[in-house]
């Protein structure tokens, strides 16, 4: 592993508070309804936790797991399926919660395979956004924040499985040693 040393881009406030208006945009947009928070494992595990603490209406949430990422920062493009969902989500009003979305791989891998399921909606919720990087199109209704391309740590995100319990968005700068 090369040095590095992380500066905060988004202060654990800001991501709280932020967290905090999607959750009430949900609860808004699906009064009346119940909704399923489908956890990304392990990275939007810290995000769908906050999330779910603000959403009214009732909630059921599931995990899958899936990596397209190796030890490294760069995607390999690969998507693999590691644990699918415990529950049946045919008829339910699915939202599927990423932490971060880069070329998109990931998220455009998952809606295909869910909406084979027949959910009654399935929804896209991000707590960041890196857009510059797009490679597929994913329509994504909740975005925390759109963020420049740089590799971010923290609130559940990961460098090589370190750092997600930082409470806080940092950007790692890497030092060429
Ligand atoms: P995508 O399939 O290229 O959109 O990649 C999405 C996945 O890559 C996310 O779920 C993260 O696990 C990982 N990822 C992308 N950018 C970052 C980053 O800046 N920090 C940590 N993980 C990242
Ligand atoms: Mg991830």
């Amino acid at each position: 592993m090369n040095n590095y040393k992380i500066s905060e881009m988004i202060s654990e406030e800001k991501v709280e508070a932020r967290i905090k208006e999607i959750a009430e945009q949900i609860n808004q947009d699906f009064a009346g309804e119940s909704v399923t928070l489908v956890c990304i494992l392990k990275g939007s595990i810290f995000f769908t936790t906050e999330l779910a603490k603000y959403i009214k209406v009732p909630v059921v949430i599931d995990f899958m797991q899936c990596s397209s990422y190796g030890a490294d920062t760069k995607s390999s493009g690969i998507v693999k399926l590691a644990k699918d969902l415990d529950e049946p989500i045919m008829g339910k009003h699915v939202i599927l919660i990423e932490d971060i979305i880069d070329s998109g791989r990931t998220l455009s891998h998952l809606v295909k395979l869910l909406s084979q399921r027949d959910p009654a909606s399935l929804t896209l919720c991000t707590l960041l956004d890196k857009p510059s990087r797009r490679v597929v199109e994913v329509d994504v209704k909740y975005t925390g924040f759109e963020i420049p391309d740089e590799f971010v740590v923290g609130y559940g995100l990961d460098y090589a499985q370190k750092m997600r319990n930082l409470p806080y968005i940092g950007v790692v700068e890497f030092e060429n040693s």
